[in-house]
């Protein structure tokens, strides 16, 4: 399995809706962030689904060393 790589130190606000299914890119390597848009084939690495409860504003990590994924947990700061 190759490793996550870093799309940036920081979160990416994103503005989601309460029902809907988001696939949070866990390896980084989207072109798409923060989301998933398949590069991570031969990775070894999967998408995560979130599913929203409520419209808003949602901080999903962008540096892929959360310890909550798929949220930005402060981990960046660290990085
Ligand atoms: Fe990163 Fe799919 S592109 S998990
Ligand atoms: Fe990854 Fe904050 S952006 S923990």
């Amino acid at each position: 399995m190759s490793a996550a790589v870093v799309a940036q130190k920081a979160p990416y606000p994103v503005e989601v809706k309460a029902g809907e299914s988001y696939w949070w890119c866990a390896c980084g390597r989207s072109a798409n962030q923060p989301f998933c848009d398949g590069s991570h084939t031969g990775t070894g690495i999967t998408p995560v689904e979130w599913v929203s409860d409520k419209d808003g504003k949602a901080f999903f990590c962008g540096c892929k060393a959360t310890q909550k994924p798929t949220m930005c947990d402060g981990s960046h700061k660290a990085l």
